[in-house]
């Protein structure tokens, strides 16, 4: 119970229904800055309480990628625990998940915005956006702004790019660059950083979805093998949580900056990264372009060119991190933290 009471967010609503088995966790870690925003996770968990901590940590990882990218939004997130592997349920099943979790948004009447995650896409924003005026990132041709994983990898690309000038590089040329999961945002990035002459390792474990790559010549490394694969920069585009600190002490790789939210299992494992001098790019600075895109253009009223005029800029955002991390002898997450946490206290 006390550890349920310590969190630092606002607000955790959670309702489970009997009827579907699906169990839906909201929450809301900051509205400082404005109505809390973050997508929806629709996937299996070992346990409420793992779905509820998940949603937290997502959460609180939301509110610093708004402050990070100076949007006027504050920090949610929302938990969708299936009673089954999302393949496995019928299409009714889901929508009736779906419906319920509109009725949740409305109920929060507006203190919460949605949109897509891991698990969820636009066709889902656009089932929600039936019932419920508080989900953004619908289809286009439902006459929304459409995938945000474009300005995600574009962000991502100058994330990387900013983290190798750190590391001491000039450019990509030659470094061998591994990326893990080739979905809409690995892969993408993946094509950016081959173009710039990057030499491409990937994984997924969908292997069908390294083939295009292979065939333009990248190797393919065994998803089970990703961290113990010798790489200049390694790019994690599939799930959080992927580095703790044994991983960290080991990890065989000079730079890492993805799109994954909260790659690191720990704090800790930061800091043995940082002391074992390999560059960490924060991952609620480097994935800020899905943020951009869809409160961008559903909020703030941007076009598409100028999310990506704020998207590239995640390149210098992340020189000035690094700087400031350098000329205070603090890590990168911890400089970039405390940058955000000043915009939201301010
Ligand atoms: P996606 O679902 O399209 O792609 C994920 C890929 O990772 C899939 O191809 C899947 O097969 C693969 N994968 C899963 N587990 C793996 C493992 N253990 N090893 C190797 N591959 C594995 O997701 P998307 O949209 O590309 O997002 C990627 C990550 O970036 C997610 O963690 C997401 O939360 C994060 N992110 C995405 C944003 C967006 O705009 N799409 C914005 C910010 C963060
Ligand atoms: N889920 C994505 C992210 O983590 C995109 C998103 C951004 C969804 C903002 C809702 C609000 O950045």
């Amino acid at each position: 119970m006390i550890e349920t009471l310590l969190w630092d967010g606002e607000m955790t609503c959670v309702r489970h229904d009997e009827r579907t088995g699906a169990s839906f966790v909201i929450a809301l870690h900051s509205t400082a800055l404005g109505p809390a925003a973050g997508g929806t996770r629709a996937m299996t968990y070992p346990s409420v309480d793992e779905a509820v901590a998940d949603a937290r940590r997502l959460a609180r990882a939301m509110s610093l990628k708004m402050a990070a990218a100076d949007l006027p939004m504050g920090g949610g997130k929302s938990v969708i625990m299936l009673p089954g592997p999302r393949a496995e349920l019928s299409d009714r099943q889901w929508r009736d998940i779906l419906s319920i979790h509109a009725r949740n948004l409305e109920l929060l009447n507006g203190s919460y915005w949605t949109g897509p995650d891991v698990g969820t896409g636009s066709e889902d924003m656009d089932v929600l956006a039936r019932t419920t005026r508080f989900a953004f990132g619908r289809s286009v041709e439902a006459g929304g702004p459409g995938s945000s994983a474009e300005a995600t990898a574009q962000g991502v690309f100058s994330a990387i790019r900013a983290s190798v000038r750190e590391a001491g590089e000039s450019g990509l040329e030659g470094l061998r660059v591994l990326v893990q999961g080739l979905g809409a945002v690995g892969s993408r990035v993946a094509t950016l950083v081959a173009e710039a002459g990057g030499r491409l390792l990937v994984t997924d474990v969908d292997e069908g979805r390294c083939e295009p790559h292979t065939v333009a010549g990248a190797t393919v490394v065994s998803a089970e093998a990703v961290t113990r694969t010798e790489c200049d920069v390694f790019v994690p585009c599939a799930t959080g949580g992927v580095i703790d600190v044994d991983i960290a002490a080991t990890l065989p790789a000079r730079v890492v900056a993805g799109a994954a939210n909260n790659i690191l299992a720990t704090d800790g494992a930061e800091r043995t990264l940082h002391d074992r001098g390999i560059i960490v790019a924060p991952d609620f600075v480097a994935n800020g372009g899905g943020a951009l895109h869809l409160v961008g253009r559903e909020v703030l009223g941007w076009s598409e060119s100028d999310v990506m005029a704020r998207t590239v800029l995640i390149e210098k955002a992340l020189d000035e991190v690094f700087a400031s991390a350098r000329k205070r002898r603090i890590t990168p997450l911890q400089a970039a933290t405390a940058g955000a946490a000043e915009r939201i206290q301010a």
